[in-house]
């Protein structure tokens, strides 16, 4: 397994030379999940990502490596990729054949899974990093040490450390690992040159500030407001709440969503303020992001702004403003049917 395997770096040669370096921290992520229904059926997906951005996806059976993005077949010629798939191929296969063996030979149960991370992060500063991980049912199970080649663990059960010898004997899957890793940075300053506008894509938050409909009368519970800003790109963002102009320092009164995706690959947050209704101070939710040039945005909760009573008022004036459009055409169009008439008097 290990000849052919060094005969196909060999053979791929060195990259091009290496365009600039991305603005901010990025990072290129390979992930590989591995289902063994037993021993004789394993599933195998896989996915890339760069930054939140997926780029390929990897269906093996064999391995075939799908372009996501139209600058994702950058950086590598047809034959490389191939070459990658092979690559791919081969550890995988030299891994799940050695699981297989461990896990019969430990008397270990099916099924199971494995997932793979490995890639690398490069800094605006030119100076990179790359990993390797391995998890087994959600946990963290070995890494390759990119220093010295060897596989490390944390973990002390029989199983792992097992995993980590045969994985330290049998170098054929660091070794393709550490090839894969070795063109990483290469591929990543490739898809910051080509890939430029999806990865510096700029989304502008949209907020909305709301109260939580009030608790029923005579409940002296404090009244939520709400912060909603949604369908900002890229996912750092600042919000914070303001009390007559200065920010609310974190503390009990304050609570957030967190950030969360949605479905078009901007995200969401929203960010909750408990005050005491009626307490005389002004609020108002500031946003802070990169779409915004610089500026931030700032919307105001009045007591005047309530949405509830607002609506309301809305609605009765819009069902007021139809009513009387219809009142105005009915008699308008009555006195037009008196005019015809001949021989009438006008009231
Ligand atoms: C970044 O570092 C690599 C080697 O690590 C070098 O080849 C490249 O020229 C450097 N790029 C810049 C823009 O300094
Ligand atoms: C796996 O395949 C071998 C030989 O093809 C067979 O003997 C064995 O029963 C199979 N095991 C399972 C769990 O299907
Ligand atoms: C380069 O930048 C990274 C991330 O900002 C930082 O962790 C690292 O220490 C820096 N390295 C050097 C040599 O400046
Ligand atoms: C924060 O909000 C979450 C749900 O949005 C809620 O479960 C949690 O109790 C809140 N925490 C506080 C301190 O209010």
């Amino acid at each position: 397994m290990l000849l052919p395997l060094l005969l196909l770096l060999w053979a791929w040669g060195a990259l091009a030379a290496s365009p600039p370096v991305p603005p901010r921290s990025l990072t290129l992520r390979l992930l590989q999940t591995v289902i063994f229904h037993n021993a004789n059926s394993t599933d195998i997906v896989g996915t890339a990502l760069v930054g939140d951005l997926e780029t390929h996806s990897l269906d093996c059976s064999p391995c075939k490596i799908r372009f996501l993005q139209p600058w994702a077949q950058q950086g590598l010629t047809p034959k490389e990729w191939q070459d990658l798939e092979t690559l791919i191929y081969t550890y995988l296969s030299n891994f799940i054949y050695m699981m297989n063996d461990l896990v019969k030979e430990e008397g270990e149960g099916y099924p199971f899974v494995t997932q793979f991370t490995e890639g690398c992060e490069l800094h605006p500063n030119n100076t990179s990093r790359q990993f390797c991980d391995a998890g087994m049912t959600g946990e963290d199970f070995v890494s390759l040490d990119m220093d010295t080649g060897k596989w490390v663990t944390r973990r002390g059960d029989k199983l792992t450390l097992k995993t980590q010898e045969i994985l330290n004997y049998n170098r054929a899957v660091a070794i393709a690992l550490r090839f894969l890793l070795r063109t990483c940075v290469n591929e990543l300053k490739s898809f910051v040159k080509h890939g430029k506008e999806s990865l510096e894509r700029q989304e502008r938050p949209v907020a909305v500030v709301f109260a939580r409909a009030p608790p029923p009368a005579g409940t002296p519970a404090p009244l939520l407001l709400v912060c909603r800003v949604t369908g900002f790109y890229p996912r750092p963002i600042r919000v914070a709440w303001l009390q007559d102009g200065e920010e609310v320092v974190p503390g009990g009164q304050l609570n957030s969503s967190g950030i969360l995706p949605n479905a078009d690959l901007t995200y969401q947050l929203r960010s909750s303020l408990a005050v005491e209704p009626g307490d005389g101070h002004s609020y108002a939710c500031r946003v802070e992001h990169s779409s915004l040039g610089g500026q931030s945005l700032l919307i105001p909760w009045g007591q005047s702004r309530r949405w509830s009573p607002g609506l309301a008022v809305g609605i009765i004036l819009g069902v007021v403003a139809v009513a009387a459009v219809a009142v105005v055409l009915w008699w308008s169009r009555r006195r037009g049917y008196q005019d015809v008439r001949p021989g009438e008097t006008r009231a």
